[in-house]
């Protein structure tokens, strides 16, 4: 279905939520919003399928409705490997557990800092953390390292602070469809909720988690995504 959540005018603007009415565009919405979404989502499956043991262990958080689950499942053809696939949005997670139907596959309705990390051998963390407290972000990727297996493979990817690249970034929204009206009205949305951090405070957060990896291996405009290792 077309997101048209801010093609009219509204009179409040409340902050963004991952809702039903966001549930129901959400495949269109972020495919007009994010760069080479597709691209990204596909190749972080072939990243972290490539040396993915026959029973490997991944967690998927942020899930959404489980685009980056459904590629790992599409690449790697071992039956045992088992995903953890976690989203606080209930919408959101009822939602891909009809989409996604695979004995492989745990749906888990939790905040992301909540939940248990155990032996991980790849975990995806694709748009989540510009979506936590800025405070609990550190907290959140210590606990990922700590429940990962030595050599596991964690990508991250975020919207990045860039001011060079907002008004490209909204000209390509606009040529995917968006108006400006609609621009204005997603960006006061999502003003207070998704808060954005620049390059280097990503790097330097990564190198004091102690990842002994850190590349940057996709980035469009103000859109990155980071293969790290443990
Ligand atoms: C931009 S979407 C992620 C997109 C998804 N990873 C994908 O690539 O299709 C952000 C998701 O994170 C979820 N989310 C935000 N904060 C969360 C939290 N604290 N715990 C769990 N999920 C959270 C939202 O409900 C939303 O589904």
């Amino acid at each position: 279905m077309r997101d048209q959540i801010y093609k009219d005018r509204h009179t409040k603007i409340a902050d963004f939520a991952f809702d039903q009415s966001v549930v129901d565009v959400f495949p269109d919405m972020i495919g007009r919003s994010i760069p080479g979404y597709e691209t990204l989502i596909s190749i972080s499956g072939l990243l972290v399928t490539k040396d993915l043991a026959a029973d490997g262990r991944v967690y998927d958080l942020g899930c959404s409705l489980g685009a980056s689950t459904q590629v790992i499942l599409d690449q790697c053809p071992h039956k045992d490997i088992k995903i953890i696939a976690v989203d606080n949005s209930k919408e959101m997670i009822n939602q891909a557990k009809k989409n996604i139907k695979d004995p492989r596959v745990n749906f888990v309705l939790e905040d992301v800092l909540n939940v248990p990390i155990r032996s991980a051998n790849a975990v995806v963390c694709n748009f989540i953390l510009q979506f936590l407290a800025k405070d609990q972000r550190v907290i959140f990727l210590e606990k990922i390292f700590l429940g990962m297996e030595s050599g596991a493979t964690l990508i991250v990817s975020e919207k990045i602070d860039s001011p060079e690249y907002i008004s490209t970034h909204e000209d390509w929204k606009k040529v995917n469809g968006y108006s400006d009206l609609e621009i204005e009205q997603k960006r006061s949305a999502l003003e207070k909720v998704m808060l954005i951090d620049s390059e280097s405070d990503h790097l330097q957060r990564f190198k004091s988690v102690g990842f002994k990896e850190i590349a940057q291996w996709y980035r469009c405009l103000n859109w990155a995504s980071y293969l790290l290792r443990k």
